[in-house]
């Protein structure tokens, strides 16, 4: 189906959870896509920290970056049973050489992760895609540990995502 004629992500449609196993299908992959970014971020970012004050979260890091090809593959199997085609393209990678930012980066991006998988666990209900959501629901769980190891070594508080 061509993507022009789906709703967008945040649109109306997708916010009252009316959609179809297609669009379900292309959301998905943006999160495949999102989990394949995760992956390489917390391979490299693991690496790259340097100074004594980071040392425990670069191997918390490198936890991270196991749990997070876990999800990827939870996720792939969900779009093959879906019918699709998983993607074999991950969001870009930001980089940077100081050590603040790249936790900055990771916090972000599983912010958004967390919010993405809030609305696929409605939408998944909604096609009573039940088991699917239970394992859409264990990788939020995690997603949410991983955003407070970050802000914990950002010395913040988890942002506020009620909304
Ligand atoms: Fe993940
Ligand atoms: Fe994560």
């Amino acid at each position: 189906m061509p993507k022009k004629s789906m709703p967008a992500a945040g649109d109306p449609a997708d916010r009252d959870n009316r959609i179809s196993r297609a669009r379900l299908i292309e959301l998905l992959n943006e999160d495949l896509a999102r989990e394949y970014q995760a992956i390489i971020a917390y391979v490299v970012y693991s690496q790259v920290l340097k100074g004594a004050k980071y040392m425990s979260i670069a191997k918390e890091l490198e936890a991270h970056a196991g749990e997070e090809l876990k999800h990827a593959i939870i996720i792939a199997k969900q779009i093959d049973y879906l019918g699709g085609d998983p993607t074999v393209i991950p969001n870009k990678v930001k980089t940077s050489d100081k050590a603040e930012a790249m936790l900055r980066f990771d916090l972000q991006n599983e912010t958004d992760t967390i919010r993405a998988y809030r609305d696929r666990v409605r939408q998944c209900e909604s096609l009573g895609e039940f088991a699917m959501a239970e394992h859409i629901r264990a990788i939020l769980m995690q997603e949410q540990e991983h955003q407070i190891d970050l802000a914990t070594a950002l010395g913040e508080d988890p942002p506020d995502m009620t909304s």
